[in-house]
């Protein structure tokens, strides 16, 4: 009777504690999860032999769309050449579909259709502009400029700029004057369908709606990309990346009425690396859940951002009532320069003219990593986590955190969510430690070093949370 008794007791002990140990290692997990999260810049696109297009010697076929009858006078319609150009250099392997530098090409909605021979190179050196009047847009593209779809291992470069002449667009906007009906409104240039993409140089500006939109898309690598709009174009996100797999965004500088980077549902593997931001609305995930819908995003990074001036800094924001998840998001090495909301997570975005009422249904969101980010914000709420009441955020962990305001006064706000905090975190994010009840920390130095294993940083000596 008193072994049967031993036993029992042996094997209840063993098991509560793997329990206890189980949720430790969890924690532990994560942070090592977010740690290590990161997705390759290298891929088969950068090791392409770039051309050298000009020399004879890389056995390139020139396109130039001047050959095909564009005048390049910023006022007669270019539209048919360019269309007769894509389908040679579409159809010639090793071509570069040539807009030659020092002109301004009008081209109206044209969808370049891929699939195309190998290896083409799409060399954007002068300017392309799009015809200013809504009015005559083509109705059978209502959402599209410049569209590229279908490729497969292709380079877009060149000093050019992409100009959507958006004006017009922004003011029969229904988001400027509320007495206009609410339009869709064309993307700039759009990549669609396609996978091995490289994107070098480019300027994009003024876009009638969205410039840059990256969808259903594989193994995509930006670079030097430059964006710009004014501040009050509305909706003009910069990059705007959906459905879409492996994308690498680097040395970027953006500046528009919208958010300079979203990324939308069913993306996955997204790095965006030294981003500039402003003005601007922020680097957002989401929106997300609109209409009831299921918002997936997971594993994305950003490295090295400055964000100056803009409304929000890194931001994921989502709709009541939506489903899905975002999980495995890695912020960090963040400057923040009067911004409106440096960090923020609103899982109660609502841009709609009527009240988004609550429901119990939310895109999830967790394994949530900010850090090293630091500078000055513009309104109280220097981090804000608003998390639905019935879905709530977890595993927020924040690692050397200082945001400052001019007076002094900063503070965290956060409504159902649980997280936790290393190093400095000002303000102090109390309230995600409070909301995280079953959190069980025996060793918080242990965990700090998980966190920081690579830096031997002096302020880690007090630890606000
Ligand atoms: C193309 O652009 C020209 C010049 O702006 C315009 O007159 C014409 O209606 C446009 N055509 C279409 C199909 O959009
Ligand atoms: C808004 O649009 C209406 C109708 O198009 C126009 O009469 C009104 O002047 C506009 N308001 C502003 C502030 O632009
Ligand atoms: C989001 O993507 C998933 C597939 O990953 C799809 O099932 C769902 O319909 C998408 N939601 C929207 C709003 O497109
Ligand atoms: C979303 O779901 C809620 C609750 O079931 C429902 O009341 C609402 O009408 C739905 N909204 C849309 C846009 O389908
Ligand atoms: C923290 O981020 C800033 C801003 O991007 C960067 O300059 C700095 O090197 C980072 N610090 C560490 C320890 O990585
Ligand atoms: C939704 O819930 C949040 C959190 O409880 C609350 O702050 C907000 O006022 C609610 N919104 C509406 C429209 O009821």
């Amino acid at each position: 009777m008193d072994e049967l008794f031993m036993v029992l007791f042996l094997v209840l002990l063993t098991t509560a504690s793997r329990v206890a140990g189980n949720m430790l290692d969890d924690k532990i997990f994560i942070l090592g999860e977010l740690e290590e999260l990161d997705i390759a810049e290298e891929n088969e696109v950068e090791n392409f032999e770039i051309p050298s297009w000009t020399s004879e010697s890389g056995g390139k076929v020139l396109v130039n769309v001047d050959s095909y009858g564009a005048t390049g006078d910023g006022e007669s319609d270019d539209t048919q050449a360019f269309r007769k150009a894509w389908d040679t250099a579409c159809s010639t392997p090793k071509s570069v579909f040539l807009v030659p530098p020092g002109r301004r090409y009008l081209v109206n909605a044209t969808s370049f259709k891929g699939p195309c021979a190998d290896r083409i190179i799409i060399q954007i050196d002068g300017t392309i502009i799009a015809p200013d009047e809504p009015k005559n847009w083509d109705p059978n593209l209502p959402q599209l400029w410049l569209d590229f779809s279908k490729l497969k291992g292709v380079i877009f470069q060149g000093n050019g700029v992409i100009d959507g002449s958006g004006s017009k667009w922004w003011a029969s906007s229904c988001k400027k004057n509320k007495t206009n009906p609410c339009r869709e409104a064309p993307s700039a240039l759009t990549i669609d369908s396609s996978s091995a993409v490289g994107v070098n140089g480019l300027t994009i500006q003024n876009s009638q709606q969205m410039h840059f939109v990256i969808s259903r898309c594989d193994f995509v690598r930006v670079s030097q990309v430059q964006v710009s709009a004014p501040a009050d174009s509305p909706n003009t996100d910069g990059i705007h990346i959906s459905e879409s797999t492996n994308v690498v965004l680097q040395d970027c500088k953006i500046g528009t009425g919208d958010d300079c980077i979203s990324i939308v549902n069913a993306s996955s593997a997204i790095k965006m690396k030294r981003i500039y931001c402003g003005p601007g609305h922020g680097i957002s995930i989401g929106s997300l859940g609109k209409d009831n819908s299921t918002g997936i995003v997971t594993r994305v990074v950003l490295d090295t951002a400055l964000l100056r001036e803009t409304t929000n800094g890194v931001r994921i924001k989502t709709w009541q009532g939506g489903s899905g998840y975002v999980r495995g998001v890695r912020f960090e090495n963040v400057m923040m320069e009067d911004v409106v909301n440096p960090i923020i997570i609103d899982q109660f975005y609502c841009d709609s003219s009527t009240v988004c009422p609550n429901e119990t249904s939310a895109v999830q969101i967790s394994q949530i990593m900010y850090r090293n980010i630091s500078g000055t914000t513009r309104s109280q709420k220097a981090m804000t986590f608003a998390c639905s009441d019935t879905v709530p955020c977890s595993n927020i962990v924040l690692s050397n955190i200082n945001l400052e305001r001019k007076d002094g006064t900063v503070e965290t706000y956060c409504n159902s969510a649980r997280g936790s905090g290393y190093g400095i975190v000002h303000p102090s994010a109390d309230c995600l430690k409070s909301q995280d009840k079953d959190y069980v920390v025996t060793d918080h130095r242990e965990i700090a070093e998980l966190a920081e294993p690579t830096r031997n940083d002096d302020h880690i000596d007090h630890t606000e949370l």
